[in-house]
């Protein structure tokens, strides 16, 4: 019987090196100290025994049980050190940990918030409209009359009926002008949709529509406000030019040049040579919107421009393709 002992313990010693810590090392114990344990069982085979081999035996027995006890103790105690649930041998405790993958702003919205910053400080509230709009709301109250090439089957997203998906932050100076009385200031940042795709469009791209009417607001305070705007985004140095230009919905109309910000005018690829670049489109409210919205047009005057988004975007950061906004490749979205 004592050379049974002797064995259980090898055996017992064998065994723990090999298991982890849990279910594991409590089955373990339960093999040896349980109700129907190896131990337990040679205590039971005892009853055979005289008085004396009883004690010899008894003695090995209790020391097996205590030893038992103390290296099972001692295996939990060393791994819980490690690992508060206790883990398993599997669980390495050296390894480091999993870095928390954090977000940051994509840079359009990047992009729209800083555009925001520069017009609310000059005094513009933001003002919001739907995307999905009526044929009235996108064209007609902006005077595009029904012939106008920008409704062609080919730029504009028709979605039944007389709807459409916006196809310019346009519409909101209507929704806008409804429900308020001049003097306003607003700009109006969001999607808008045309049916375009390549280096240049994208199906879904982002303007800022702004529009300011009061009494005797000219043609000096669009410069003013473009100006002020193309510095704080551009840098101080940039040149602005206004180009004659047409819109249904202003009068007169002009797009907006800034000198190339790759060449810084000399004429490069990007600017074909020409030195500039037309960062957006604007103009002096034309009267018929203002009839649309009933406006007295003897009384008020104002200015609207919109631009686009990724553009100005594209030239902040020199990014040549639209399409890799939309893209959802975290090498380039990392770079912001
Ligand atoms: N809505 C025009 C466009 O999408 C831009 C524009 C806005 C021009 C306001 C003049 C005034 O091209």
């Amino acid at each position: 019987m004592i050379e049974k002992i002797k064995q259980y313990k090898d055996d017992f010693k064998n065994r723990i090196s090999e298991v982890g810590v849990g279910e594991e090392l409590r089955q373990l114990r339960t093999d040896f100290l349980g109700k129907k344990g190896l131990v337990t069982q040679v205590m039971k085979d005892m009853r055979e025994l005289s008085s004396e081999q009883k004690r010899e035996v008894g003695r090995h027995i209790n020391e097996l049980k205590n030893w038992i006890e103390n290296e099972v103790k001692e295996k939990t105690e060393k791994l819980k050190g490690a690992s508060s649930e206790g883990g398993d041998r599997s669980f390495d405790t050296t390894l480091p940990g999993r870095k928390e993958a954090r977000g940051s702003l994509h840079p359009i919205t990047q992009v729209m918030e800083e555009l925001i910053a520069i017009f609310v400080s000059l005094g513009f509230q933001v003002a919001e409209g739907p995307e999905v709009e009526s044929d009235y709301y996108n064209f007609e109250a902006l005077n595009i009359p029904k012939d106008h090439p920008a409704r062609d089957m080919q730029d504009t997203f028709y979605i039944g009926g007389e709807k459409v998906l916006r196809t310019h932050t346009s519409p909101v100076q209507i929704h806008v002008m409804e429900k308020q009385q001049p003097p306003l200031r607003i700009i109006a940042p969001g999607k808008v949709y045309r049916c375009d795709s390549d280096v240049s469009h994208t199906p879904m791209f982002h303007q800022i529509e702004g529009l300011m009417v009061d009494e005797k607001v000219t043609f000096s305070d669009l410069k003013g406000v473009m100006n002020i705007f193309v510095h704080q985004i551009f840098g101080e140095k940039t040149q602005v030019r206004f180009r004659p230009s047409f819109f249904p919905f202003t009068c007169p109309s002009a797009e907006v040049d800034i000198q190339c910000v790759i060449c810084s005018g000399k004429g490069c690829r990007v600017c074909s040579q020409t030195g500039w670049l037309e960062i957006l489109g604007a103009g002096m409210v034309d009267p018929a919107v203002f009839k649309a919205v009933k406006y007295d047009p003897e009384k008020w005057t104002g200015f609207a421009f919109g631009m686009g988004i990724e553009r100005i975007a594209m030239l902040k950061y020199g990014i040549n393709d639209i399409r890799l906004f939309f893209e959802n490749d975290l090498r380039f979205l990392q770079q912001f």
